[in-house]
């Protein structure tokens, strides 16, 4: 058995900043309460007529990564692709990134998680590496949000959260057993799927029968009980990261880096404030880029790193929760 480490780390953001004002122009909200219920300033929403989907920013984010763990694309055995905003209902956007970075026939999954998305791709490529069946592998979370929005005030529950983003890190083999990914806890709760989904298209709900509805049928945009799953998020978040320390030993005081996916500024407090850990133990940056889903760990991730804030022997807790439910822990020692 071997353990696996993250060796580089990238992110690609698109240029084009939304932010709260712009979107009181399209439909009635504020910068006020966005802030106030979010912590949101702005979000990056892909521009119409870019090239830019969720597996062309995948391909930007892996090649900063690539290039950063000082391996060749040529080094890498296997794709793992979080994304729940594919660009194709099939295929997935592993093998088009397989393409776009002209990488060898390697094998590749999609990963359909959801804000969990990360977490469980991660997991998955660590298990692959544990067993020694590959030993190079890219991670990515890659989502493009924008296109799928209701942007009018019907949608402003839930349009004024979501941007665009994607990253990815490569993880190698690691032969010390204490250091790397040391373990990593996945669960679902499938009874709430409803509570935050997009419904449409689907093969219960295809096409015709949207076109047929009009007006009326919103099941293609995404619908989310924002409470509900708040609630449900802060007790998922703090169980998930219990379950990781109890299962390493490691004392809440022992947290060099809490990385919460950034669903929403006050789930992230919230959590902070229960592990009692202080500013710099926890990392936010949906300030700045609102909640890019399975992209939103990753881009923190690399961030903090690009920030000097992970360091060599530090210990990093990775947690995310979103729709399915679906909710996950990574601990790390750096
Ligand atoms: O990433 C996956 C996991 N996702 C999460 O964890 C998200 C969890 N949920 C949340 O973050 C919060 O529930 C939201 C930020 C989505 C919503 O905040 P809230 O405090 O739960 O607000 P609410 O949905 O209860 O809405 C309160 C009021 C409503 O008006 P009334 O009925 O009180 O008159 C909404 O219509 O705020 C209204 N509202 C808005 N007003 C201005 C909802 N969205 C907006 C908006 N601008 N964008």
């Amino acid at each position: 058995m071997y353990n696996s480490k993250i060796i580089g780390l990238g992110k690609y953001l698109p240029e084009n900043v939304v932010t709260n004002d712009d979107l009181s122009k399209m439909m009635d909200t504020n910068d006020a309460w966005i802030q106030e219920r979010t912590g949101i300033k702005e979000r990056r929403w892909i521009k119409e007529g870019t090239e830019d989907t969720s597996a062309v920013m995948g391909a930007k984010a892996s090649r900063m990564a690539i290039e950063r763990s000082g391996l060749s694309k040529d080094d890498i055995d296997f794709i793992v692709f979080a994304t729940m905003t594919p660009d194709y209902y099939f295929p997935g956007c592993g093998v088009q990134l397989q393409d776009m970075l002209d990488m060898k026939n390697v094998g590749a999954i999609d990963i359909r998680n959801q804000c969990s998305g990360f977490v469980y791709a991660i997991s998955v490529a660590d298990q692959f590496i544990k067993t020694g069946m590959y030993k190079n592998i890219l991670v990515v979370g890659a989502e493009y949000h924008s296109n799928g929005l209701d942007k009018s005030t019907r949608g402003r529950g839930v349009t004024v959260i979501f941007g665009d983003g994607a990253g990815a890190c490569i993880l190698t083999r690691e032969e010390d057993d204490k250091r790397g990914i040391l373990s990593t806890h996945l669960h679902s709760e499938g009874k709430y799927a409803d509570k935050l989904i997009v419904e449409s298209p689907s093969i219960r709900h295809w096409v015709p029968e949207i076109l047929e509805a009009g007006e009326e049928d919103t099941s293609y945009f995404p619908y989310m009980d924002g409470t509900f799953v708040f609630k449900h998020a802060v007790v998922r978040f703090s169980e998930v990261i219990i379950e990781g320390l109890m299962k390493n030993g490691i004392q809440k005081e022992a947290i060099d880096m809490l990385i919460p996916h950034q669903a929403n500024l006050r789930i992230a407090q919230f959590i902070q404030k229960k592990f009692a850990l202080r500013d710099d133990q926890v990392f936010n940056n949906i300030m700045k880029y609102g909640n890019t889903t399975a992209a939103s760990v990753i881009i923190a991730l690399t961030e903090a790193w690009e920030e000097g804030k992970i360091k060599e022997g530090d210990t990093i807790v990775l947690a995310a929760f979103g729709s399915g439910f679906t909710w996950g822990s990574v601990i790390i020692k750096w």
